[in-house]
């Protein structure tokens, strides 16, 4: 199977396999403020993400990579919703478009269709200098995401079984490029090790990528005869693993994903110490079951979400919002509280 195929079978299984909502962001309550002091016209969405600044929190993450019309009709949708809500959107993996000019559309469209977009290209670990240089341009991105996915290559029959040198290959295109990196897991969340090595290497931001929402172990798992299953279960949950990046600096640009779905997680995310927050398997349910225009909807209404519970909250920026006072509880308390993090 080639690359852009496998492509193409991630997107229907991730579709068929869903979001697992084992996030732990269930574990987060806030504190009801009486006397808030804020007014929802007041409310201020904008963040800041490694120099680059969003005007709202939440962005589309990467999805589509590979070729095929299928594949490039989605990314022109999402770059048009993205458009149509001032959100920025990562494109997918864009290797297999480095290897086969054909595959080149896919990307571009997003670009096209979004002229003045925040873009982000998207890598893995793998690599090199060059070709990270040629994914920015491709796309004329304003930042590159290097995504992690050691157990997706793992539970795939044909992935990558020698992970050395990770690390130095991101420090060297840290050194190189010159618009900022941000590095990303894909669902299976980043601790505090992982966080200390990339803090250690520049990284202008990082995306945690929790376990809880789209599931790769479960998904390369239906795509093979002798199940990893034990690799299903496997993972930091997000809110877990928001923490533990925020604990690791009070400053350092975090991102949180993994399983994000409503304004009530977005904004959870948030008061756990991200700066911004990125959504890909619920985008792409909404956008195949629904269409563009639901989509559009829906994205509107989170944000609209998101001001009114700022609004009760009395935080009236993403940086107030840090501050809030919040109740761990559960599997979430015990994780965090056994990792030495209160
Ligand atoms: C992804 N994801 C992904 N990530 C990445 O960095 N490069 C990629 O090419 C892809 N491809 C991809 C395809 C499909 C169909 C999905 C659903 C996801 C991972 C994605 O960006 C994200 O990290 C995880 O999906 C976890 O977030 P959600 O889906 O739970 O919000």
């Amino acid at each position: 199977m080639s690359r852009s195929e496998r492509k193409s079978d991630h997107i229907r299984l991730a579709l068929e396999t869903g979001q697992q909502r084992k996030t732990g962001l269930d574990d987060i309550r806030f504190v009801h403020q009486s006397i808030p002091e804020s007014s929802l016209n007041s409310i201020n969405l904008k963040t800041e993400i490694g120099g680059l600044v969003l005007s709202s929190p939440i962005f589309i993450n990467a999805m589509t990579g590979g070729g095929g019309e299928k594949t490039l009709e989605i990314n022109r949708s999402l770059a048009q919703v993205a458009k149509e809500t001032d959100i920025a959107i990562a494109v997918g993996s864009q290797m297999s478009a480095l290897r086969n000019q054909e595959e080149r559309r896919t990307f571009e469209v997003v670009r096209e269709e979004y002229p003045t977009g925040i873009v982000f290209a998207n890598l893995g670990s793998e690599a090199t200098v060059d070709q990270a240089k040629a994914a920015v341009d491709m796309v004329q991105a304003n930042a590159l995401q290097i995504h992690l996915n050691v157990v997706q290559e793992l539970a795939m029959p044909e992935g990558d079984r020698d992970f050395r040198g990770m690390l130095l290959r991101i420090e060297r295109i840290i050194n190189e490029l010159n618009v900022p990196i941000i590095v990303k897991e894909t669902g299976f969340g980043m601790g505090k090790e992982t966080i200390e090595k990339l803090f250690s290497i520049g990284v202008s931001a990082v995306d945690v990528g929790g376990f809880g929402g789209t599931n790769f172990a479960a998904i390369e798992n239906q795509r093979r005869l002798n199940k990893l299953s034990f690799f299903e279960d496997w993972g930091i949950p997000t809110a877990v693993s928001i923490a533990e990046a925020r604990y690791m600096s009070p400053t350092y640009p975090i991102i949180a994903s993994g399983g994000i779905q409503t304004s009530l997680e977005v904004v959870k995310g948030i008061a756990l110490g991200a700066n911004a927050v990125a959504l890909a398997g619920y985008i792409l349910r909404v956008l195949t079951d629904q269409g563009p225009e639901v989509l559009i909807e829906e994205i509107n209404n989170i944000k609209q979400e998101l001001t009114i519970i700022m609004t009760a909250l009395g935080a009236e920026t993403v940086k107030e919002l840090h501050h809030t006072p919040l109740i761990i509880s559960g599997a979430t308390w015990h994780w965090l509280t056994q990792r030495g993090i209160d």
